[in-house]
This record gives structure tokens, sequence and C-alpha cells, in this order.
């Protein structure tokens, strides 16, 4: 049957490969135990395929209860209309309109509370974000991973979201004092995030380019840092894969992308590279030709 093949120890979001043949099956299952993932690889996972689109949901859990944050909508492949290689994320949107009331009604009484019951049971008392990797099939929604931690890039997508009574929630999580009745304000927004990235990506690349930042839009807009470093004499460099992150939010998603966009034409390095689709799902405006 079709299968996806992983590597069954962490692998930055790059050890998961989606053979398309028998053949390319046992060259993925190969090159994982040839030592590409280090350790990592020691153990491989087959998996059955499924298929359909991913949304990342994000909990605040206090041991036992547990509020539910934005849902956010990641872009894995590295290039446009979804296709080649999966990556960390090429850039992200939230929340995921795909995710109606009913399929979210779904996703917490299958997914959501057996997972934090099933904790509870084992006694095990954790406390902080539960990342449920999902994906929504015809048969309905299906878990593709756990993660304890925010996803790269929703998390980019979703904090600028929030208001300061979430430092207030984090403490409540911390403490186990949430009463799961807590209530997050986005005021109305929704928030996109494009991801720059160096060119060779998610396989060899070159570091150490000089980051050109022009004049930005800094209305509702963000920029995170993350495969970057300082020069000695205090230059932005590049130093490392996906080396930043643009990030803005208004009322709709086609305001949102034509700012992060319009942004990013005032960001250079050599190499840079960047997928013109991010958001797709939700831009009406969008047309291929953008
Ligand atoms: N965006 C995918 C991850 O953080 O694992």
């Amino acid at each position: 049957m079709p299968l996806v093949v992983k590597a069954d120890g962490l692998a930055a979001g790059k050890g998961v490969f989606i053979p398309n043949s028998k053949d390319e099956c046992f060259k993925a299952a190969e090159s994982i135990f040839n030592g590409r993932f280090g350790n990592s690889g020691n153990l491989i996972v087959l998996e059955e395929k499924i298929q359909g689109p991913e949304v990342s949901v994000f909990t605040l859990c206090d041991g036992e209860r547990y509020v539910l944050l934005p849902t956010a909508q990641d872009h894995k492949r590295l290039n446009e209309k979804d296709k080649g290689p999966n990556t960390g994320g090429m850039g992200a949107y939230s929340p995921a309109p795909l995710l109606t009331e009913d399929c979210l009604d779904r996703i917490i009484k299958e997914i959501i509370e057996p997972t934090i019951n099933e904790l509870n049971k084992r006694n095990i008392d954790y406390k902080g974000v539960i990342y449920f990797g999902l994906m929504i099939t015809k048969s309905g929604p299906k878990v593709i991973e756990y993660n304890c931690r925010f996803g790269d890039p929703e998390c980019q997508t979703i904090m600028p979201l929030m208001d300061q009574n979430f430092v207030f929630l984090l403490e409540k999580c911390a403490m186990g004092n949430l009463t799961g009745d807590e209530k997050i304000n986005t005021s109305g927004k929704v928030s996109g995030c494009v991801i720059a990235t160096s060119n060779g990506y998610p396989y060899e690349y070159k570091t150490g380019f000089q980051i050109n930042i022009g004049k930005l839009d800094s209305n509702d807009c963000q920029i995170f840092d993350s495969g970057t470093s300082l020069s000695e004499n205090g230059k932005l460099l590049t130093d490392g894969g996906r080396v930043l992150s643009i990030v803005c939010q208004d009322k709709d998603f086609d305001m949102v992308f034509e700012k992060v966009y319009k942004n990013l034409k005032e960001i250079y390095f050599e190499g840079i590279y960047f997928r013109n689709d991010i958001g797709h799902q939700v831009r009406k405006n969008f047309s291929e030709e953008n």
C-alpha cells in the first residue's frame, strides 16, 4: 500500500519521505539507514499514507484542563503548488478556516480530550503546549504527530494575535490553575507568515551573506530571526537554512499577504528564496500569476 517512511528520531522536520513507488520507498529507507540523520535514523517508521490538508491545533494544558489556541496551517513543501521536498515549514497562516466548528468539535472529542485524559490516567503531569499535527482526511481528522512545543512557523502567526491576557494564561497554565473556560481574544484579526530561506535549503546551503533590510511597513508586521547572526562589526548575516520570517496581521488574508510580500521586497540577501503562494487557500485575490 502507499507508505510514508520516517526517521524514528528527531530530524528537524526533514525526516519524512513520501515515496511514489516501491523503489522510492526503499531508497528513502536506505538514505535514513545510511546515517543521514545520525542516530535518529537507527530505526525507521513505516506508516499508511493518508491524504488531505494538514492543520496545526495548539492547546495550553495545565496538567488537567486545557485551552484551545487559534488554529494554523503550515506549508511544509519547499516549492509553490506544494511541490518539492518537505521542509521545517515555508510559511503559515492563522486561523485555519478549513477547521469548521463541526470539525473542531470532532477534533476536541476524538483527539484532544482523549489525549489529555490519557496523560492524566498515566499520571503524566504535563504543563505546556500540546501541538496536534493533524490531517483532515475524507474519513475525518487523523493525528500525524504530537509535539510538546509550538510549531515553527505557526507560532510566529499566532503570537501577534494574542493580547496581554496571554501572559496571565501562561501563568495559570504553569501553576495548574486553568479553568478551561478562558477565552482567547484575537480582535478579529488574522495573521500570515512567509519564511525566507537560504538557496539550497533543505539540503546544503551557504551562510554568512549580509542581510539588507529596506523600508518596511511596520504596521502590525514583525520580522522573526531564526537562521541569522551578527558579525563582529554588527552586520546581520544569514546563519541557517530558514533565515527569517515576515509576519503580518490584518482584517483578512488578502490584506495580510499583500503586506507580507510588500515587506519581503524590501529584504535582500544572496540566494534569498521564498514561496509566493503562501496562504493561497485563503487569499481570495490569489492567482498563480501573483
Ligand atoms: N511547522 C511544523 C513544526 O513546527 O513541526
